[in-house]
């Protein structure tokens, strides 16, 4: 197969969806990859490195998207990408249809077929391509966090892991998945005193066993959180409900039962938040204060380590990548489920429920005669 992996043009955006060692493993088993010049650039791959791996570099994004039949990307096509996708062409990245309706009807009239990498899904519900970001966002979480407590940027002043002598500082992570387990991790080797929280008691159960044991597990309530508000450091919300807003956790209103130069980090400010002053910022401007508590909540945390951000998500997205090149995504699909979740569009048609819905668009629910006619 013919592969493109174009730069992405999304502001500030730096990852890329084929590090060298992909291409080299794609070009291994036969197939071509053409590379644009410098999207390796922002991640610290150098054309060199992608020639070495096998890859011929391309001048513009147009040759890219016109030679490709398969086209590898990270964060959804802009207005400027749109006309560029052909017929036929499969594109796999990050599409999140659901939250627009003009890129959804860009890619109805393209024929192109897009398969997002959000809604790859295995057998138990988790979402392999979704899980490195929230890895890498959980881990973050805290390294900000810790900075933000540093009384130049407003914090209270505080070291997380104490020097001994002067006990560590307090950290509150509500939620305990991916994001928060990461987090519990971080914080508990910078040495600070941990809880963490959810509303799931086997969740929990399980969080107890792995973490060591200066984070302490608590049930999710109004209560819980009240309490533990009151002498945490840093705060940070990391709860998801799959396909709803975030619940909101901490209102206005508890801001002044922190003490002055608390931190809150709100992870889920990507789905809305689950602290009601926050709203999201840019690695740019990363922080606000209200009632002097010291508010981080960039909604999109691994953009600022593009390095460990696109190893960490093309680990998880060249298997299914090397399928869709071997096999062609029609046979790619139906013999991988996980892989068929990630249709959400193909030749004109809406395959995905959330989608359809979204938009009020006819689903095509015929799938199997969909693999079989295209
Ligand atoms: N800002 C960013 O850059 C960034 C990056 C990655 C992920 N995220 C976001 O982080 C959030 C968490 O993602 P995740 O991958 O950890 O999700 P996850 O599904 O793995 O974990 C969410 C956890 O929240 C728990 N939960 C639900 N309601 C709760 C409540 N009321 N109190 C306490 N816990 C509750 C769930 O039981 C679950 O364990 C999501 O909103 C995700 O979109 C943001």
């Amino acid at each position: 197969m013919i592969i493109g992996v174009p730069k992405e043009i999304k502001n500030n955006e730096n990852r890329v969806a084929l590090t060298p060692a992909g291409v080299a493993e794609m070009t291994g088993r036969g197939h071509e990859v053409y590379v644009q010049h410098n999207a390796g650039t922002g991640s610290g791959f150098s054309d060199d490195e992608y020639i070495a791996a096998g890859a011929a570099i391309l001048d513009s994004i147009e040759e890219v998207y016109a030679i490709a039949e398969m086209i590898m990307k990270v964060k959804e096509p802009i207005k400027q990408e749109y006309s560029l996708i052909k017929k036929d062409q499969l594109v796999f990245t990050y599409f999140h249809f659901a939250s627009s309706e003009p890129l959804t009807m860009a890619m109805i009239e393209s024929g192109a077929v897009c398969l997002a990498y959000e809604t790859v899904e295995k057998k138990d519900g988790s979402l392999p391509l979704l899980i490195p970001m929230s890895e890498v966002a959980g881990r973050m979480s805290v390294q900000e966090g810790a900075k933000s407590l540093e009384k130049p940027l407003k914090g209270r002043g505080v070291l997380l892991g104490g020097v001994p002598g002067v006990p560590p500082g307090k950290v509150l992570i509500l939620g305990g998945g991916v994001v928060g387990t990461q987090a519990a991790k971080m914080a508990a080797g910078l040495g600070a005193q941990v809880t963490i929280m959810d509303i799931s008691l086997p969740r929990l159960r399980q969080l107890a066993d792995i973490l060591p044991a200066n984070v302490t597990t608590m049930m999710s309530n109004t209560y819980n959180i009240r309490t533990m508000i009151k002498d945490a450091d840093l705060i940070i919300g990391a709860v998801l409900i799959p396909g709803a807003k975030a619940p909101l956790l901490i209102t206005r209103e508890m801001l002044k039962e922190m003490r002055p130069g608390t931190v809150l980090v709100d992870v889920a400010v990507d789905q809305g938040g689950c602290i009601e002053t926050c709203t999201p910022t840019t690695h740019e401007n990363p922080t606000f204060i209200i009632d002097d508590i010291v508010h981080y909540c960039v909604a999109n945390m691994p953009g600022a380590v593009p390095y460990t951000s696109t190893l960490a998500l093309t680990n998880a997205t060249l298997p299914y990548a090397l399928q869709l090149a071997d096999k062609g995504w029609q046979t790619a699909c139906r013999e991988n489920k996980e892989l068929e979740k990630g249709l959400n569009i193909a030749n004109g048609k809406v395959l995905y429920k959330g989608v359809a819905e979204a938009w009020s668009l006819p689903l095509n629910e015929v799938l199997e005669e969909e693999l079989s006619v295209l």
